[in-house]
């Protein structure tokens, strides 16, 4: 199959859109990262999902919407706590897990009670689910494993000939993927850091959301996968003040071992690495999320074989930032 990139043309968008309505899988893009999308209410599109990606079938989708109205077609006993964080967050970079309802295919839920919907803020992916009119399931456009997609180049290099188009709307400016939030219970519960920060949460609800850990991995069944990991090992630093001063020293080990280590930092701390090779993850800790798929392609492109990343504080898109660095590390901190 020839794979297409298009640029989001009205008459583009209506061809992705006719797609999914034939029970296609289309690439589009989100302001968190590329989706690969299928009509949620065909079992046999959703199933396409699955071959393409290589993913495990028991690893359920988000379903993706543009209107209100399409959530309560989806889910029920939507408790006011929800439509809270619905109001106050979407369109945007959150997930809900609400009680689904049975129209939903078990196939897009993995026979859990709960769906997913997520209602995404980038004008593209709108005006794409609009033309669609139907409830778009789609998980990351990436072949499994590999680091999530955040420009249309990368899901090409990862789904060329397995899918018809990919609907260009450029690089992410989120970077990383949702906030995943259990809401179908009493009380919140986090169950993936991502794009809308765990405190901003808190302050919506009025109360602490749970953590789910890493050891509760049927909550969110495709935390237990292998994920975001380039070819090259990354090891990640904690984060204080001397992070710098280890890094080099590992960097140096590396180059003394023969590897081509690379060192993702922000701009202002280039400085502390010398003539080593950097990657310019840019200003603050968004430029950092934003950049960090990329990156982790960059090192793969460019043949290096070992990424070392810096720490970063665990408050707001940090969270994100380290839970997807300690994926990709397989928990390798320096
Ligand atoms: O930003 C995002 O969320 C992106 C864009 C494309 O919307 N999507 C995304 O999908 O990251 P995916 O499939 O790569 O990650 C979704 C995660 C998986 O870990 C899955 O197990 C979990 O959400 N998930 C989905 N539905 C669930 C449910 N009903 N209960 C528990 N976990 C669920
Ligand atoms: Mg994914």
């Amino acid at each position: 199959m020839k794979t297409e990139i298009l640029e989001p043309t009205p008459e583009n968008i209506r061809k992705c859109a006719q797609s999914i309505a034939a029970g296609e899988t289309v690439a589009f893009p989100t302001e968190t990262v590329y989706g690969l999308g299928a009509d949620a209410l065909q079992p046999q599109a959703v199933q396409k999902i699955f071959t393409v990606k290589g993913r495990p079938s028991d690893n359920p989708l988000i379903v993706h919407v543009h209107s209100f109205a399409q959530i309560d077609e989806l889910a029920t006993d939507i408790s006011p706590a929800a439509r809270k964080l619905a109001e106050r967050f979407m369109p945007g970079p959150i997930t809900l897990l609400l009680k689904k309802r049975n129209t939903v295919p078990d196939c897009v839920t993995a026979g859990l009670p709960t769906v997913g919907v997520r209602m995404p803020a980038h004008a593209v992916c709108r005006a794409f689910l609009k033309a669609c009119d139907r409830p778009v399931a789609a998980p990351s456009a990436n072949t499994s494993g590999l680091p999530s997609p955040t420009r249309a180049e990368h899901v090409f290099s990862d789904l060329n000939g397995k899918i018809a188009y990919i609907l260009n709307g450029g690089a992410c400016a989120v970077g990383v993927e949702s906030t995943i939030v259990d809401m179908s219970g009493a009380a919140p519960r986090l169950l993936r850091a991502g794009g809308i920060a765990k405190e901003e949460i808190e302050s919506v609800c009025g109360c602490k959301a749970e953590t789910a850990t890493g050891g509760n991995v049927a909550l969110c069944p495709g935390m237990k996968y292998k994920h975001y990991a380039p070819r090259a090992d990354v090891l990640f630093s904690a984060y204080y003040g001397d992070m710098a001063n280890s890094i080099c020293a590992r960097y140096d080990a590396l180059r003394s071992a023969n590897k081509r280590p690379v060192i993702l930092c922000l701009r202002k701390n280039a400085v502390c690495y010398g003539r080593r090779r950097t990657f310019d993850m840019g200003v603050d800790y968004e430029d950092y999320a934003r950049n960090l798929f990329a990156a982790l392609r960059r090192a793969d492109d460019e043949r290096f074989d070992t990424v070392l990343a810096e720490g970063v504080p665990s408050e707001g898109i940090g969270a994100a930032i380290i839970n997807r660095l300690i994926k990709s590390s397989g928990g390798h901190i320096i």
